[in-house]
């Protein structure tokens, strides 16, 4: 069976992408919401429904495993999820935690008491529901102390890059990170806390400036899905062929997706 990676459209391609490189073998199943993307704008109880749905789907076609390549659903639905919902033979994983092991400084499993870390000043840039759960803050307290977050709700950032409007996209990339710096002035660090931003990653930098870490969340993810799964080797069978699908529009959004990764994809319709 293969490891299911669920997005409310393009944007958990990122991920997919990057386990693809670090896990040629492994065959995936990518689903994209993209009949009812954007999440970031909706309310917490819209975004548990959908998420529940498209989880439920991919469990439906066999995969075990179900990665959330979406902060919106894994800092609004996850918890919720994991708590009432989610079957005991079944396994659904976040794309927060990685991160927030990374800024935190932590190997997987190392839940000793939180600590002082070497980044104090963070900035955290992701869509608004996001940014209104708190759920980083929150994930983050629970391993490091003395971290100042500042987070920036980029509306209209994943609605750009969804119709590929690259040069309005990095305009408001610039507009947003203007607008955290005038609150939090020096970061030392910034998260991309929504998987479509990746795709811009180098306008994030530059608009921060070079002194800036800026964290990877595809590297992240796919590094700690390889330790999951040597952990859990039940959770994938060997053989398999990786697809993609969508809820919408297979022949546009293939079109979309080809575009927004720069090579070839080819979606099915869900
Ligand atoms: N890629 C999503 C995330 O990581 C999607 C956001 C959205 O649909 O607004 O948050």
């Amino acid at each position: 069976m293969p490891v299911g990676i669920f997005d409310s459209g393009l944007g958990g391609l990122t991920v997919f992408n990057a386990v693809q490189k670090r896990l040629p073998d492994l065959p995936l199943l990518y689903l994209g919401d993209n009949k009812h993307t954007p999440y970031g704008v909706r309310d917490a109880q819209d975004i548990y429904d959908l998420t529940v749905q498209n989880t439920q789907y991919l469990f439906d076609q066999g995969c075990d495993l179900v990665i959330l390549a979406c902060n919106t659903a894994s800092a609004v639905a996850l918890k919720r999820m994991q708590e009432s919902w989610i079957p005991s033979d079944k396994r659904v994983l976040g794309v927060f935690v990685p991160m927030i092991e990374a800024v935190s400084e932590r190997n997987w499993g190392d839940n000793s008491a939180p600590r002082e870390v070497a980044v104090q000043q963070l900035a955290l840039f992701a869509t608004p529901a996001t940014v209104a759960s708190r759920a980083f803050q929150r994930e983050l307290s629970f391993r490091a102390v003395g971290v100042d977050v500042e987070a920036q709700p980029c509306g209209g950032l994943v609605d750009a890059l969804e119709m590929n409007d690259l040069e309005l996209a990095e305009a408001m990339v610039h507009s947003h990170v203007a607008a955290l710096l005038r609150r939090m002035p020096k970061p030392q660090a910034a998260v991309l806390g929504c998987t479509h931003y990746p795709i811009l990653e180098h306008v994030f930098q530059e608009a921060l400036g070079p002194e800036v870490s800026v964290y990877s969340q595809g590297r992240l993810v796919a590094a700690s899905l390889e330790d999951y799964l040597q952990r859990h080797p039940d959770m994938v069978g060997a053989a398999g062929e990786t697809r993609c699908l969508t809820t919408g529009d297979a022949k546009d959004v293939s079109v979309a997706a080809t575009r927004f990764l720069g090579k070839a994809m080819r979606f099915e319709a869900a």
